[in-house]
């Protein structure tokens, strides 16, 4: 059977290309699930492989796309059968292994978790590998003893897809939110998902000192880089950032005083190997907090074709909140 897809290739040249083909269902890699794809979310990381950038991709021609939801076609696993729906973030797929941006996937069994009873396969991918990401962060400063009596809590990368969602939960949470967005005119949109204050950039300028103020008890970081460094001088003895991303870049000049002289956690957040058990806990735990009615307004679709754009705009920092696609569109 024929399926629709979105190929990346790599010519002799290196030159990267994007074309919408028809294949034979023979051409996807080995799995024991095959899944029929309804949606697909698009993450930083897609940009990244569209534009052949960072490596991610170990073999061309590649059909991308980290996170995808649809229903069970085959299965060769007692786990899932035909009609049911599945959800698939991380794991790698979409790097080495063919992803979601297609109208089929064959992928292993332990990859998949059940489509949680409330979720459409959309809402599934509003959320998607950002929002998986967004709620293993806000367990993590929990873990860490970060409550809402703690004090504010920085969203860096507000506007982005984790960030936009982070901001979302934890003001369901009843955190004290500040959204760090390098775009003005997202501020109406970050406090209408409950953002107490919408914060610029500036608030994580370079500075020479080792620490600053104190401001934040907790922070949700998708940027990394110099702001990551400049953040966790601010940060209140005995706080925790959760580190979830690099769209800064991913290093900085570091310094232990932070840490030795305010107890300060930095909290790396992995989504993409998160054991099953974890996953699930971590949807659950979303299909209660997650307002997707609310959360519409950062939401957008792309078609299959439109998707290379897409890709230029998130590695830009231009997409707001969250793109997903249906590739049988
Ligand atoms: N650890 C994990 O498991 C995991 C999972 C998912 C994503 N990630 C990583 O997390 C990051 C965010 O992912 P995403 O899907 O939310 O991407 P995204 O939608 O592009 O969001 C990133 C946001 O960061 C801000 N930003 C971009 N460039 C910046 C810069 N130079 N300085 C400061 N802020 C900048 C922008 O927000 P404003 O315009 O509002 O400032 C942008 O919208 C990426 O690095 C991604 O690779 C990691």
């Amino acid at each position: 059977m024929a399926f629709r897809a979105l190929v990346t290739d790599r010519g002799d040249d290196g030159t990267i290309s994007n074309t919408i083909m028809e294949l034979d269902e023979e051409s996807l890699p080995q799995g024991d699930v095959l899944v029929g794809i309804e949606w697909a979310g698009f993450n930083y990381k897609d940009g990244m492989v569209l534009a052949g950038e960072g490596g991610l991709v170990r073999q061309y021609p590649h059909v991308g796309g980290v996170d995808f939801a649809g229903r069970v076609i085959e299965s060769a696993d007692g786990r899932y059968r035909p009609g049911e729906g599945v959800v698939l973030t991380g794991w790698r797929v979409g790097e080495w292994h063919w992803g979601g941006f297609a109208t089929r996937a064959r992928v292993k069994a332990d990859w998949l978790v059940p489509l949680p009873e409330t979720l459409s396969t959309r809402d599934a991918m509003v959320l998607g590998t950002a929002g998986l990401t967004a709620m293993l962060a806000v367990n993590r400063l929990e873990a860490e003893g970060i409550t809402p009596e703690s004090g504010p809590v920085l969203v860096t990368g507000a506007g982005g897809g984790v960030g936009s969602i982070a901001t979302q939960l934890l003001s369901r949470l009843g955190y004290s939110v500040d959204a760090m967005s390098g775009r003005a005119e997202l501020a109406e949109d970050l406090k209408a998902l409950g953002a107490a204050n919408v914060v610029g950039r500036d608030v994580l300028a370079p500075s020479p000192k080792k620490l600053l103020a104190t401001r934040w008890a907790g922070a949700i970081d998708s940027v990394g880089g110099a702001p990551l460094g400049e953040l966790l001088k601010q940060m209140q003895p005995g706080g925790c950032v959760a580190a979830v991303g690099l769209a800064a870049g991913d290093g900085w000049d570091a310094s232990v005083v932070p840490f030795i002289l305010r107890g300060v956690t930095l909290a790396g957040i992995d989504s993409v190997m998160q054991p099953f058990a974890a996953r699930v806990a971590a949807w659950d735990r979303l299909t209660e907090l997650f307002d997707r009615t609310l959360y519409e307004r950062m939401v957008s679709e792309a078609g299959l074709a439109d998707l290379p754009a897409v890709g230029s705009d998130i590695l830009a920092g231009r997409i707001r909140g969250r793109v997903v696609s249906n590739p049988g569109a």
